[in-house]
């Protein structure tokens, strides 16, 4: 689950001039450092550019101030295209920046990760350039405006230890001394207490359920959070790696981005350390290994190829020449680092390039948590499928977390449990907080997950003596003997009237697919009901098919039963989504 990525600004602010020089500050909000990096090479640029300036970068959650009216600005907006909101926060900077008077200088600039957000960035900075120039250019500076900008390779400064001098590992990660809240920074070491798996042997794929273990951490979580997991890599795949770097996996060593004599190193957009390991524990925990290499990557592949003609090669696809094959060979075929590194064996980064500008950092996944703390006060509880596809190169791309967690071994089944640095992550994605409201809730495979911890929080609920509302749950799967996850479960919530009615759509089951929007169509009068009595309706599961699908639906179901007309049902359902009464965990 991809959170939206924040904007960039850049703003000319007081135009009143310090020295003779005119300020200009480049903002940006950062989750991955990809902002932050491209905010910093902005400002190396700039400050190449205009001697009469001077750039700041500052991290937008500091920045107050009544510069509005004065500011001139250009927003560049990191996003994919893939994300349902795709560059909202960008569009509404900058639509409220102009609205109160501040001066557009450049239109938004809309990255998408999903193809090269780098030429996105690349192309709206030869915008900016002509705006600049008028508000900063001296005679001086005319010679560097023509000067095409090339990145620095980014690098660690590499101090390789002996074993017997080595550092312990894993001390950033805290259990319950020391740290009272963690965050995606100060993630929790938990155990994986219960592993299952959820579909029959009939099935052909693979869903997991996992508990880990929070009793005594600290770590607490509400009903509806996400939870954040920091994986490995499989083993395979770190073995792999090691082969292609040509270095030995007990090697250890410690990034640092600082001088031996405490300066910082130059460029300045370094990615923030991780603790002194070995080489095997940083490829199996900080690499992102499977992703495409972005162009800046191929450039510090490049500069580290011993043979001249895959240095060539691989500065070719960087370069605006290789573009189309940048996106047909690199991001449409899915190449993942390993497999260009094996394309190109002579390109051997140092380990300082490889971590700093080669392999991006392992990001965490987010789950919506299956239980409720009512019932599991000491447990998260995970619902996953396993990710598992065929990329066009015939690569079987096996997603790292579910794997890791379809392979993990439980506390039931040895002592020497597997384990994950974990982190809670809150949402809006709640029940009701008067009982009695009447709920919908939509979530078809594993978007089943938050609706299991919203029932077992009612059931504990009704057991305190609570009353509670009218409840509809809408469930989707293939077929009842492979994948209807949680059956007995789900029987057991209608039984004890934790839930009034269950409805599940069978895709597979029929001649024909049974989707649980279908479903909705022969519920509509109950839903409308439902809704009429100031009920909420949540939907949980894969954007871009159901959630799209579903929320026509429930457009329909308004016009039908409300006897509507379309842009009447279309205010209905916005009203019901601005109210907080239509709430959507989509991915
Ligand atoms: P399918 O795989 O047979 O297409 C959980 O993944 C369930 O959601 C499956 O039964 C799957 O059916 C179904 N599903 C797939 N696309 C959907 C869509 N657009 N709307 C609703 N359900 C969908």
């Amino acid at each position: 689950r991809i959170e939206p990525p924040k904007p960039l600004i850049v703003k000319e602010p007081e135009p009143e001039v310090d020295d003779g020089k005119q300020k200009v500050t480049i903002f940006f909000g950062t989750q991955t450092g990809t902002a932050e990096g491209f905010a910093k090479a902005l400002a190396e640029e700039a400050k190449a550019r205009y001697d009469k300036a001077v750039f700041k970068v500052v991290d937008m959650g500091k920045e107050r101030g009544e510069w509005l009216q004065n500011m001139k600005y250009g927003v560049f907006g990191l996003g994919n295209r893939q994300y349902e909101h795709f560059n909202k926060v960008a569009k509404v900077v900058d639509d409220i920046l102009t609205e109160q008077g501040a001066k557009r200088l450049v239109p938004v600039g809309l990255g998408d990760d999903d193809q090269c957000i780098e030429d996105d960035f690349a192309a709206w900075r030869e915008l900016v350039w002509p705006e600049l120039d008028q508000l900063l250019r001296d005679e001086g500076d005319a010679t560097t405006v023509s000067t095409p900008y090339t990145a620095a390779v980014l690098e660690y400064r590499v101090v390789f230890h002996d074993s017997a001098d080595a550092p312990l590992e894993d001390k950033n990660w805290s259990n319950a001394n020391g740290h009272t809240v963690y965050d995606a920074q100060h993630p929790c070491r938990s155990n994986v207490a219960v592993r299952k798996e959820l579909h029959t042997p009939a099935s052909d794929r693979s869903c997991t359920h996992l508990e880990f273990d929070i009793a005594g951490t600290g770590l607490s979580y509400e009903t509806g959070d996400h939870v954040g997991v920091y994986c490995e890599n499989h083993d395979e795949v770190v073995e792999e790696a090691l082969s292609l770097l040509g270095l030995s996996p007990d090697t250890y060593f410690s990034v640092h981005t600082d001088k031996e004599d405490g300066t910082p190193l130059g460029g300045s957009s370094l990615p923030p350390p991780f603790p002194p390991c070995t080489l095997r524990t940083a490829l199996a925990q900080y690499a992102d290994l499977l992703s495409s290499p972005k162009k800046s990557a191929v450039l510090a592949l490049a500069a580290h190829a011993s043979d001249p003609t895959e240095a060539d090669r691989l500065r070719h696809l960087a370069s605006p020449a290789g573009k189309d094959e940048y996106a047909q060979w690199m991001v449409a075929s899915q190449r993942s680092l390993l497999e260009v590194m094996a394309e190109f064996p002579s390109a051997k980064p140092p380990l300082g390039v490889f971590f700093a500008a080669v392999a991006p950092r392992l990001q965490p996944r987010y789950y919506s948590i299956s239980s409720s703390p009512r019932m599991a006060p000491s447990r998260i509880h995970v619902t996953c499928a396993l990710v598992l596809d065929k990329t066009p190169t015939g690569r079987i791309h096996k997603g790292i977390c579910s794997t890791w967690m379809k392979n993990s071994v439980p506390l039931e089944k040895s002592h020497d449990c597997s384990w994950a640095p974990i982190f809670v992550r809150q949402s809006n994605f709640k029940l009701p907080s008067d009982t009695n409201v009447p709920i919908i809730m939509i979530g078809p495979g594993t978007g089943l997950a938050p609706f299991r911890g919203f029932l077992q929080e009612r059931l504990a609920l009704k057991e305190a003596g609570a009353e509670l509302g009218p409840s509809l749950l809408f469930f989707g799967c293939r077929n009842r003997q492979m994948d209807y996850i949680y059956e007995d479960e789900l029987n057991n919530f209608v039984n004890s009237g934790a839930l009034s009615e269950l409805v599940v759509a069978f895709s597979r089951e029929g001649p024909t697919k049974e989707y649980v929007q279908h479903k909705m169509m022969e519920k509509a009068s109950d839903i409308w009901s439902l809704l009429s009595q100031g009920g909420y309706l949540y939907v949980c599961g894969d954007a871009k098919g159901m959630a799209r699908d579903v929320h026509r639906t429930l457009h329909t179901i308004c016009q039908e039963q409300g006897s509507l007309d379309s842009s009447k049902a279309e205010s209905m359902v916005k009203n019901l989504q601005q109210t907080g009464r239509y709430l959507r965990d989509v991915w």
